[in-house]
């Protein structure tokens, strides 16, 4: 945990932001795997985390926006409890962790919403999204459970994200450090992409150094020699000179922080003509965004740019044909390159997606998109000092697509589709960074990670 200061100081905003009623934040409880007592993974709540920073399952936090009072509601372990787990902190103990002071039993939380809500008080909760929570407050609040989502409280998600968005300096040393984990995962993926390996050894290889220096895996590792697939979880290939491995991992640290980078290696150690060509443009993309990254222009603008970098490069290719702006503007290019260029990262690797992503990247004035590939953007809006972002072009040939589009006669003003078909089975290249918004531009965050084709060559080499 940081210093009960910082857990202090922003419950402290979240009073100033919010002007009455009480704020209820459950945090998670242990999930049973495959019986109640084999559970999976614990991971806390992310905004639980954020304004309480207690690591343990079954606890709540409540504020009181109008006496200012926060408390934690939690049932003190039993003897049975420590026979098993070993001596165990008090609640009060925890709080003062967090710097609560006021400490009840869960069942007097039952009490004190009942008391609220024949009062009428509001009662602010953000959208649940596990089924123990969802239970947990459909009883509280006698309500479905199933409704609750929606049910969410607008102002406090508003409030949190306004807080959230903006990194204060111990969570960016804590990203850094996750990215530094994350190093160490993808120059060791790299130096074992070689022909005859499984694609699962390499993946069970770099999430045990997830968990060895941290708090495992930020996501579950997408790595594949089929990286057209743009969140491949099946780890079953035998790697075959020819083909390229898309890794796309990142660690947590301790604290739960997220790292989130993508490399993609040519399964042998060195990249082919066509894999160079089409390597080289997607790093384009990527160095031309991050270098363009400062507040005030918007995720959406870099995105854009970065897919006329791309499209004007395929077409110098011969893959893409026509004015590049006008392809852009189409949405020719998302044949290609059919996902956003980032998200914001944090406590979550898609920080604070539980949300609603709406609220997070877009506003009244700044809608989503229905443009297929641009409508997947999960941020449009202008960045500021703070934000921390991914910046993840690619380009990918994905057959299925393809075809779907030649069938329709799809774009053949800007495709030539003759050509593309001969990538068919060429996969896919993502590159991605981890990059901090500061007051003048941004920062890349941790110790760079080898992306170009030599320094990927020389890692390979090794
Ligand atoms: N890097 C995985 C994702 O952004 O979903």
């Amino acid at each position: 945990m940081f210093r009960s200061e910082v857990y202090t100081k922003r419950r402290s905003g979240l009073h100033k932001l919010m002007k009455s009623g009480i704020g209820l934040f459950i945090g998670n409880t242990d999930s049973p795997m495959n019986y109640p007592a084999n559970p999976y993974h614990f991971r806390q709540d992310s905004d639980f985390l954020y304004y309480f920073g207690l690591d343990l399952q079954g606890l709540t936090g409540l504020m009181d926006f109008d006496s200012g009072k926060d408390w934690i509601f939690g049932n003190e372990f039993d003897l049975d409890d420590i026979i098993w787990m070993g001596p165990q902190p008090s609640v009060k103990e925890l709080a003062e962790k967090c710097g609560v002071v006021n400490t009840a039993p869960l069942a007097k939380l039952e009490a004190v919403i009942r008391d609220a809500l024949s009062k009428k008080r509001k009662i602010h909760f953000l959208p649940p999204y596990r089924a123990e929570n969802k239970i947990s407050l459909g009883k509280l609040l006698e309500n479905n459970p199933c409704e609750l989502k929606a049910k969410a409280s607008a102002e406090l998600i508003k409030a949190v994200i306004s807080m959230r968005s903006i990194k204060e300096a111990v969570e960016i040393e804590e990203i850094e450090k996750a990215v530094a984990i994350t190093w160490e995962m993808h120059v060791t993926a790299m130096k074992m992409c070689k022909p005859g390996i499984r694609e699962q050894e390499i993946f069970g290889t770099i999430e045990g150094i997830a968990l060895a220096h941290g708090g495992g895996c930020s996501f579950p590792v997408i790595l594949s020699i089929n990286g057209q697939t743009l969140h491949n979880h099946d780890h079953s290939n035998i790697l075959q000179r020819g083909r390229m491995m898309v890794t796309d991992a990142g660690a947590e640290t301790n604290l739960h922080y997220s790292a989130d980078i993508t490399r993609t290696t040519p399964v042998g150690g060195k990249f082919s003509q066509k894999q160079k060509e089409i390597y080289e443009i997607v790093l384009n993309a990527n160095t031309s965004a991050i270098n363009a990254a400062r507040p005030g222009i918007s995720n959406k603008d870099l995105h854009l740019n970065a897919c006329k970098v791309i499209a004007g490069s395929l077409k110098e290719l011969g893959l893409m044909k026509g004015d590049t702006a006008e392809a852009v503007n189409a949405g020719a290019h998302a044949l290609f390159m059919p996902h956003g260029l980032g998200h914001m990262m944090g406590l979550d690797v898609h920080d604070m997606e539980a949300l609603g992503e709406d609220y997070i990247g877009y506003n009244e004035k700044v809608k989503r998109s229905d443009q297929f590939g641009l409508a997947f953007l999960r941020f449009a809006l202008p960045y500021q000092p703070g934000h921390v972002f991914t910046v993840e072009p690619g380009i990918y040939f994905i057959p299925q697509l393809i075809d779907k589009w030649r069938a329709e006669g799809k774009f053949t003003e800007f495709i030539n589709y003759s050509k593309v078909e001969k990538l068919k089975d060429f996969g896919g290249v993502r590159i991605e960074d981890n990059v901090l918004i500061t007051e003048k531009g941004h920062k890349l965050l941790g110790k760079p990670i080898p992306k170009t084709v030599a320094d990927i060559e020389a890692v390979c080499s090794k």
